[in-house]
């Protein structure tokens, strides 16, 4: 990894920061596979100030943000204990339901250091199993999850844009140590 990265749970004090990122990222994963203005509907409604401080205050998650060098945030996760559809079917599931980076340190190892921290929540928690969906048209992290032992288990409906959109879900067991 070229600067050190220190990753940690999210407290009230990140939260504007965590909109700025959370928008920022949505905007450049999806910016060449999805219309601009269902993508701005989409950011407007889920990244703001008042759902991060539920997030952050909600027992049953946990929101992990990374910072790089001096603190610049980089990158955040949300492990959620979600009800999980039918076709996860591995023990103690839990949801990884957002991972994201910059773009700028994207290709570091920084994905590869927050999924290792939010296998150590899960662990932490009991959980056996991690899932997630995924837009099918993201390859990159298709890849990425690939790469981390996920297998696709099922699809889930996925309302964006006024469209329905059946996500892959993948899923995979977390590690012992
Ligand atoms: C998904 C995501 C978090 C994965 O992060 P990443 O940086 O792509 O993945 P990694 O941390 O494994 O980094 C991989 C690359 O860094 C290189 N690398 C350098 N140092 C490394 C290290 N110490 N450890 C691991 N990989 C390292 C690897 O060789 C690899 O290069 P390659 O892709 O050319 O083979 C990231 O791509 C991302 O945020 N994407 C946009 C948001 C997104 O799509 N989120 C998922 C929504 S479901």
């Amino acid at each position: 990894m070229p600067t050190e990265l220190s990753i940690r749970p999210a407290t009230l004090h990140d939260v504007p920061h965590l909109v700025e990122l959370a928008t920022n990222t949505f905007r450049d994963t999806y910016r060449l596979l999805d219309d601009p203005d269902d993508i701005e509907a989409y950011v407007a409604e889920a990244f703001t100030a008042d759902n991060f401080t539920a997030l952050v205050q909600d027992p049953s998650s946990v929101l992990l943000v990374a910072l790089a060098g001096e603190g610049q945030y980089v990158g955040y996760a949300h492990i959620a204990h979600t009800q999980p559809p039918p076709c996860v079917t591995g023990p103690a599931p839990v949801e990884l339901s957002r991972l994201y980076l910059s773009e700028s340190v994207i290709g570091n190892g920084y994905g590869a250091a927050l999924m290792q921290a939010v296998h150590a929540v899960a662990r932490r928690a009991g959980c056996q199993t991690v899932w997630l969906g995924v837009y099918d048209r993201n390859e990159r992290a298709r890849k990425f999850y690939t790469r981390w032992g996920f297998v696709d288990v099922g699809t889930k409906d996925f309302l964006f844009g006024g469209k329905l959109y059946a996500d892959p879900i993948m899923a995979a067991a977390v590690p012992d140590f």
